[in-house]
């Protein structure tokens, strides 16, 4: 068994990896939890500080995660929201061994396969979306648009798009959609612009760091304490 330490801004949390767990290696990238939990443990402990302070400030008793991985958000999550429902949705049965956060009803199968949406919120805990693989893979968009059209109050959306947008080959996607260059700066905005006009959501808050970013939207007509 390997036990892993990682530092969080609020915690420490201890990981027991079991012997011999190895993750199905078509889905094993960059932003696989059995590469990063071991290879980047810092990183790791960022992104889940992240999350934490996006999320700190909501109270939500129901939610759905998709791509769920080893269970790390519900683990980070179960002191700061005190959420008392967590189903997740992940695709590895690797993950299933390995999963280190109890009380949570873990459903192996594909994201994209039919599920019951109904939660407070949707945490989308994606590996390599960005705002153009929103519209420009199909499967993705229909699940968006089924998500949205369950309403949740709060919907998390995992993004690393922010880390590419230096590369000039992404710029003329972005200006043929938003008629206007994508920076760093304005990546957030054309998020929300997004969102709002293919979704009715808007960008309530968002976070960067552990080579992602993480956006936390609300429906439009939901006015914000
Ligand atoms: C960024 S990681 C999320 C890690 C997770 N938050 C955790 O605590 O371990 C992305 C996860 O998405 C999973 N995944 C990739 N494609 C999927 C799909 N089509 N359906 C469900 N899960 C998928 C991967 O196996 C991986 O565990």
């Amino acid at each position: 068994m390997d036990q892993i330490e990682l530092k969080l801004d609020h915690k420490t949390i201890t990981i027991t990896l079991p012997d011999g767990v190895v993750a199905d290696p078509k889905l094993l990238d960059g932003g696989h939890p059995l590469g990063y939990v071991v290879k980047q443990k810092n990183a790791t402990a960022n992104y889940l500080s992240r999350v934490a302070e996006l999320l700190k400030d909501i109270r939500v008793d129901n939610v759905l995660e998709f791509c769920g991985g080893i269970g790390l958000i519900p683990l980070t999550l179960n002191d700061v929201i005190h959420w008392k429902k967590w189903t997740t949705v992940e695709l590895d049965p690797a993950c299933k061994t390995a999963y280190v956060c109890p009380n949570v009803d873990f459903k192996l199968q594909n994201m994209y396969d039919p599920i019951d949406l109904t939660a407070d919120l949707i945490f989308m805990d994606f590996p390599s979306n960005t705002i153009p693989k929103m519209w420009r893979e199909p499967q993705r968009a229909a699940l968006l648009k089924r998500i949205a059209d369950s309403r949740p109050k709060y919907w998390e959306i995992t993004d690393v798009g922010w880390y590419w947008i230096h590369l000039a080959n992404h710029w003329p996607i972005y200006q043929a959609r938003f008629g206007k260059q994508v920076t760093r700066e304005n990546y957030h905005e054309l998020f929300d612009e997004y969102m709002r006009e293919t979704y009715g959501y808007q960008l309530v808050k968002h976070t960067l760091g552990g080579g992602a970013g993480y956006y936390l939207f609300s429906p439009v007509e939901v006015k914000l304490a």
